[in-house]
C-alpha cells in the first residue's frame, strides 16, 4: 500500500465525518502490520467533550478487531494542507505503535511523512 493509496482511503473516510459543530472534517486511514487498513472520521457531539477524533476512531476500530501493530496512519481534513494529529491522538498512537509513520497531505497536494518520534518525543507511559 503506497502513501498515496493510504491518503485516498483517508479521503474516503472523511466523507463520513460528522462535524456539524466545527464544520472541520477529518479522515484517517490506519495501516496495520498484517496489511489490514482501518479507517476513521471525526464524530462530534452536542456535548463537545464527547467528540472523537478521526485518528482515534480508526485506532479503536483496529484494536477492537485484534490489531495493535500499526505501520502508518494517513490523515486528511477539509482544512487543506497538513493536519497534524492532536496530542491525545498522538498519545493513543504511541500506546500501541511508537514507531508508526504519520502521513499527511501537504498544501501542495503531495504526501509528507513524519516518524512518531519526530511528533511525540518522550510521550507518557507507565
Ligand atoms: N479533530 C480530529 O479529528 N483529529 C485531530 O487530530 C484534531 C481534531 C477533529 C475534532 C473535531 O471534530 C474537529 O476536528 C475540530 O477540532
Amino acid at each position: 500500500m503506497t502513501d498515496n493509496e493510504l491518503l485516498a482511503a483517508a479521503d474516503k473516510a472523511m466523507e463520513n465525518a460528522y462535524a456539524p459543530y466545527s464544520g472541520f472534517r477529518v479522515g484517517a486511514a490506519l495501516l496495520c502490520a498484517d496489511g489490514r487498513v482501518f479507517t476513521g472520521c471525526n464524530i462530534e457531539n452536542a456535548s463537545y467533550g464527547a467528540t472523537n477524533c478521526a485518528e482515534r476512531t480508526a485506532v479503536f476500530k483496529a484494536v477492537s478487531e485484534g490489531c495493535r501493530d500499526f505501520t502508518a496512519i494517513a490523515i486528511v481534513s477539509s482544512g487543506g494542507g497538513e493536519t497534524y494529529p492532536c496530542g491525545i491522538c498522538r498519545q493513543v498512537l504511541g500506546e500501541f505503535s511508537p514507531s508508526i509513520r504519520i502521513i499527511l497531505r501537504s498544501s501542495g497536494g503531495e504526501a509528507v511523512s513524519y516518524t512518531f518520534q519526530e511528533l511525540m518525543p518522550k510521550f507518557f507511559s507507565l
